[in-house]
């Protein structure tokens, strides 16, 4: 089958190790069962796996890619739920220690097929293309999990999200702004805080910018450039979910301000398959759609990978099969 395989680790450079050609179809597996993609989408994690964060060089080669939709065994059109747990761990799979990301240990997304554990799929409604299902499973559970499940947002709260232009910042001031959250978002680039208004963003802000009032939750998946004016930003017993570091993940923290203002901080990393179908059927619902920046056949998968490795994506870069 065709698919994009991490062959080599190259921490300065990543694409050096990506290689787009043929590869085994999956071995079938004990309770598991096989996709056929019809759409798959990149994220940092597949940069991250290329560069040897998280995919060891004995897992080689490996198909990359979290998240993906196309048609099962039965016909049924499904979403893949990328979190794998250990069979016998009861609970929230997301805290399982031996749970995997798709393309971490078993083979991912960017392929003609993926073989996933049966409860992996979930049911991909008629009213999302398979497109905009495939952009779901990854950095938009990510968003639904730190709105909904960690923050608890509420219609007609305020919450703030740093970094307007990355693929779960997009994805939560779209999700919040459906569930009538009051979306505020900073940016250093004016251009992405015009879009997050277009997306449905209240008000934009420059990053470090002093806010107009204290906010009832703050998203931080940048880290180390924005903490400090994250925890400034938050009303007594705020609530800071913090998913990713790519500004940076060492962090300087005034205490006093978390103690004295009753601050919670509270991590947060992907989402469970039930969260996953909860997105799935709040987007057919509401007619929330995922921003896409570019879709190309799998063929193309190193133009995509050079664009998201460009920095310059606006929403998710997706990966094609035909029917
Ligand atoms: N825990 C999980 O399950 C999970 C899931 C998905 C993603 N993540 C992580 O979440 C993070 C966000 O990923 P993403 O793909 O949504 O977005 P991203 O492309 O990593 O960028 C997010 C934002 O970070 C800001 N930024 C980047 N470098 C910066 C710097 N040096 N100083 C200040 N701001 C900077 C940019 O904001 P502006 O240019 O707008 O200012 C950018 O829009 C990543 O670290 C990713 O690994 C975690």
């Amino acid at each position: 089958m065709l698919a994009a395989t991490a062959v080599r680790l190259d921490a300065d450079d990543p694409l050096s190790g990506l290689r787009v050609g043929d590869h085994p179809d999956p071995e079938p597996r004990e309770g598991w069962t096989t996709v056929r993609l019809r759409a798959a989408s990149l994220n940092h994690h597949d940069l991250w796996s290329l560069r040897g964060v998280g995919l060891s060089a004995e897992r080689l080669p490996m198909v990359l890619g979290c998240d993906g939709a196309g048609i099962d065994e039965d016909g049924n059109e499904v979403v893949v739920h990328a979190v794998v747990g250990d069979p016998d761990f009861r609970g929230d799979e997301t805290l399982d220690p031996r749970r995997s990301l798709l393309s971490e240990r078993y083979d991912g997304t960017l392929a003609d097929r993926v073989q996933v554990p049966r409860r992996n799929l979930v049911p991909k409604p008629a009213e999302l293309t398979f497109e905009e299902a495939a952009c779901l499973p990854t950095a938009w559970l990510t968003a639904y999990r730190m709105l909904f499940t960690q923050a608890g947002a509420r219609p007609g709260s305020t919450v703030l999200v740093q970094g307007a232009g990355g693929g779960v910042a997009t994805a939560l001031v779209a999700l919040g702004r459906a569930a009538g959250v009051r979306m505020w978002v900073t940016s250093r680039d004016e251009a992405k805080r015009a879009r997050s208004l277009e997306l449905g963003a209240d008000q934009a802000f420059e990053s470090g910018a002093r806010l107009p009032e204290r906010v009832d939750a703050v998203m931080e998946t940048v880290g180390a450039a924005t903490w400090e004016h994250s925890l400034k930003s938050l009303t007594q017993g705020g609530t800071i979910v913090v998913s990713g570091a790519t500004g940076g993940h060492q962090a300087v923290t005034d205490l006093r301000r978390v103690f004295f203002l009753q601050l919670r901080v509270l991590g947060s990393t992907m989402g469970t398959r039930d969260e996953l179908e909860r997105l799935v059927r709040l987007m057919a619902a509401t007619g929330l759609r995922p921003v896409v920046d570019s879709v190309l056949p799998l063929e193309d998968a190193a133009d995509g990978f050079r664009r998201l490795a460009g920095g310059d994506v606006f929403g998710k870069v997706v990966l094609t099969r035909p029917a």
